[in-house]
């Protein structure tokens, strides 16, 4: 298993180009199961995410074909005019959840379809029953047997009015996708407002899609009888800009995050920012984010967009471990996303954790330490950690940080620090 060593005690001062964001191209990806002509996507983050991904889409019989560019980014053209195979297999659903998002495209557009049912996750339960309830107020029969959702629509999905209780990211992408070619009009109620949902609505638009109120918490869809074939650049990573925003603050250093409007993508996490340890200044297609001169601590809460986001939790709790007093962390998206916690006390952290909340007791130094990353976002934490630390940090389990960022040596490399990979 490959491991990082992260040498303490450098300072961020330099550029990095945030990549296609991760969750934007895996709905990207499963749009492209809606038209028979195909999808051309640009700027895809080339992740193990994706990868995985693509292996889902080619089981079905998408053909994809790839190939890679100077900035870091990959182009897919995703040919779907002979799509043959409607079930998504455990074997690949057991490794990335987000292979649920067929669910909702291979129903709209051939009227049945198996899924795998994920299963657990370090982070949470992550149940699918709103993406099946919306289905089925579709029209769609749904059966869980054998561990896998059966669903179909014989004679196609009809538009409806779907309340959602709670807000859910991927459950509102399955939908809108299952809405696109249903009969009539859907209306999506407490749609989650995230930035890539207005991303995957841009791209099903010029799809030949009719939709309307993206990003707010209403999505009407009128059905259409089918789509055509499109080209889409993925949307810029807010969380890969967020954790590079921390390692300049981490460090008491400098970056310049270069590829979008982060300010828009972020604004609770900069606002947050300021009150603890960053200045920002508008630059040409991005955002300087510069130490302030301390790290102040701060509480905040994680819910979903356009408060803070629980995919930057992990890393801002690093930042805070060195903070000058006392922050509160609550985690309301994720049952169980402090799994971090007991790696950064290996480094020296003093952190306590009572429910969804985190105390986070700053400390003056930590130190560095063979420490385990748990999930995705808690395997950059460790690295944020591991660049203040004194001394050096390995973090294994790296093929966590490999599923949601790429090229991240390089990339920390671009911003002045040394990270090595070890194999
Ligand atoms: N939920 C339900 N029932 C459902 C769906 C969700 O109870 O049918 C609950 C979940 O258990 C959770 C909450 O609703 O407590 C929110 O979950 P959501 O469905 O929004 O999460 P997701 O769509 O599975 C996406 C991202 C996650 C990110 C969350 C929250 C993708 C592929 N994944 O997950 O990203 O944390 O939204 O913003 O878009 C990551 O990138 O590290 C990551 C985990």
């Amino acid at each position: 298993m490959e491991k990082i060593r992260v040498y303490g005690g450098q300072r961020v001062n330099g550029s990095v180009q945030i990549s296609g964001a991760k969750n934007s191209a895996l709905p990207l990806l499963t749009a492209s199961i809606l038209s028979e002509e195909g999808l051309t996507l640009r700027n895809v983050p080339p992740l193990s995410d994706v990868s995985t991904m693509l292996s889902l889409l080619e089981t079905l019989g998408v053909e994809c074909s790839v190939s890679s560019n100077k900035d870091y980014s990959e182009t897919v053209i995703c040919k779907t005019d002979s799509i043959n195979n409607f079930t998504a297999p455990y074997a690949i659903v057991k490794k990335m959840r987000a292979s649920i998002l067929v669910l909702g495209p291979l129903l709209a557009r051939y009227g049945h379809c198996s899924v795998s049912l994920p299963g657990g996750c370090a982070i949470g339960v992550r149940p699918i029953d709103l993406h099946l309830k919306g289905l089925k107020a579709m029209g769609a029969q749904v059966d869980l047997r054998d561990g896998y959702v059966y669903a179909e629509a014989k004679s196609g999905l009809k538009g409806a009015e779907f309340e959602f209780p709670i807000s859910t990211v991927t459950g509102t992408e399955n939908l809108l996708m299952a809405a696109v070619m249903a009969d009539g009009e859907t209306v999506l109620k407490n749609a989650a407002r995230e930035p890539e949902i207005v991303d995957l609505a841009n791209c099903l638009i010029k799809m030949g899609a009719k939709i309307e109120g993206q990003g707010t918490s209403e999505i009407r869809v009128v059905g259409v009888p089918r789509l055509h074939r499109a080209e889409h650049s993925v949307l810029v990573d807010r969380i890969e800009a967020g954790t590079y925003a921390i390692a300049a603050a981490i460090t008491k250093g400098q970056v310049d995050l270069i590829g979008g409007d982060f300010r828009k993508l972020l604004p609770t996490f900069i606002e947050k920012m300021e009150e603890c340890s960053l200045i920002f200044e508008d630059i040409p297609n991005g955002l300087r984010a510069k130490y302030a001169g301390e790290i102040r601590p701060i509480d905040f809460r994680t819910a979903p967009f356009p408060d803070f986001p629980t995919d930057l939790q992990a890393q801002t709790m690093a930042l805070l471990c060195l903070a000058s007093g006392r922050s509160v962390i609550d985690e309301t998206v994720w049952e169980n996303r402090f799994m971090h916690v007991a790696e950064l006390a290996r480094m020296g952290a003093n952190i306590s954790v009572s429910g969804s909340q985190a105390t986070v007791h700053g400390v003056d130094h930590l130190v560095g330490a063979p420490v385990m990353a748990t999930d995705l976002r808690a395997s950059f934490s460790l690295v944020l950690a591991g660049l203040a630390a004194e001394g050096d940090t390995v973090v294994d389990r790296v093929y966590h940080l490999d599923r949601g960022y790429c090229f991240a040596e390089k990339k920390l490399a671009d911003c002045g620090v040394r990270v090595d990979r070890i194999k």
